[in-house]
């Protein structure tokens, strides 16, 4: 009897202990939530209210601190890289055509920092700020909210090249392809749909999209027929061709025809209605798993709300660098010279 449960039980108990690691080596242990309550208790309410104060005068600027913890995350994990201004000969991620001129935001970032900076000196990462300021501008946007796990440090290289080359994924890219870039980073296919609700407020320059619209599959003349044709009429008298092609003008249109400045579940909605603007959008009916999560996502918003905060908070954990790893940038555009 004994010798021949003994195994089992070994065995079990080290399945368990494997699946146990495992979880432990993704979830980033060393992250937590309120890492920052006796070093600066005010580090996140700092943020909230430069956040809050940039959208009295900027409503868009939340949908751009989305984008910027994603672009972050995403190239060399989430360590602020995508704050670091180029240096002479030496292009940093800013400047990759993913992000200039598109990104927005940097100055909240700036405008955060100094406050911490003033408040609780060298304490608070580049990089936490990113991902603090990007709940806020989704709470700010629509009532999501939730807690984020900090303790992030600050990487201290950036480069252009790395932001194209297999790590943000592009808009005319098709659902496979999504969903590898998405595996890469450890997330999932249901996290790179959930993800995508993001689109539900902000802007894209026409020239994001405009091959979609006047040269479908290399097709001159051709419109993508995936368009709902009246919004493909419409779009295309927002954004003249050839007007746009080759660079990016600076005609811009809402992601979210319908509730353009509301963090709601209207993306998915959108998507079904074939009124989304990039292929990656539409292209997420083109698989049954990622067309049945935008069917439930499209149908339940709060249930939305609740898997977009917990995919968030996944996606803040990619390839972190915490305890003595990099460094606590001063000033988020520059590493330290020390
Ligand atoms: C799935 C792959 C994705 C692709 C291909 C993609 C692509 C794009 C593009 C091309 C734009 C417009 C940029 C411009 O021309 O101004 C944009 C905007 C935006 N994206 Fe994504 N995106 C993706 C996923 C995400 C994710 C995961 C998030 C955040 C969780 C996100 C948040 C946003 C937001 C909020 C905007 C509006 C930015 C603004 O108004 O400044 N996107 N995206
Ligand atoms: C049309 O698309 C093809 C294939 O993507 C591309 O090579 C070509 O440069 C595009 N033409 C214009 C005018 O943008």
């Amino acid at each position: 009897m004994r010798s021949s449960t003994w195994p089992a039980f070994a065995f079990l108990a080290a399945v368990l202990l494997a699946a146990a690691a495992a979880t432990v080596a993704h979830a980033s242990p060393s992250l937590k939530v309120g890492f920052y309550k006796h070093s600066c208790p005010q580090a996140e309410q700092i943020v909230r209210d430069a956040v809050r104060t940039a959208l009295a005068s900027d409503p868009g600027v939340g949908a751009g601190l989305i984008r910027m913890h994603f672009h972050d995350c995403f190239v060399r994990g989430c360590d602020g890289s995508i704050l670091l201004d180029s240096t002479p000969g030496h292009p940093a991620e800013k400047d990759s055509p993913a992000n200039n001129p598109s990104m927005r935001g940097f100055d909240v970032i700036d405008d955060a920092k100094a406050v911490l900076e003033a408040r609780c000196p060298r304490t608070v990462s580049c990089a936490d700020v990113v991902a603090f300021a990007a709940r806020d501008g989704a709470y700010l946007a629509g009532g999501v909210d939730y807690k984020v796990p900090s303790g992030r440090r600050d990487g201290r290289v950036s480069n252009a090249d790395e932001v194209l080359d297999n790590n943000i994924p592009a808009p005319f890219d098709p659902v496979d392809e999504l969903v590898k870039s998405f595996a890469r980073k450890g997330l999932s296919a249901a996290d790179m749909v959930t993800l995508s609700g993001a689109h539900t407020i902000g802007r894209s320059h026409c020239s994001s999209f405009t091959q979609r619209l006047y040269n479908f599959s290399g097709n001159l003349g051709q419109t993508d027929p995936s368009f709902d044709p009246v919004y493909a009429g419409h779009l295309k008298q927002r954004c003249p061709w050839p007007a746009s092609n080759g660079q990016m003008d600076s005609t811009v249109v809402p992601l979210d025809p319908v509730t353009p400045g509301s963090f709601d579940n209207r993306y998915f909605k959108n998507v079904l209605a074939h009124q989304v603007l990039f292929t990656s959008d539409q292209t997420l009916l083109d698989r049954t798993d990622t067309s049945g999560a935008v069917e439930l996502h499209a149908s339940a918003e709060d249930a939305w709300k609740d898997a977009f905060a917990a995919a968030m908070v996944r996606m803040g954990n990619v390839e972190v660098l915490t305890g003595d790893e990099g460094e606590i940038r001063e000033k988020c555009s520059v590493v330290n010279s020390y």
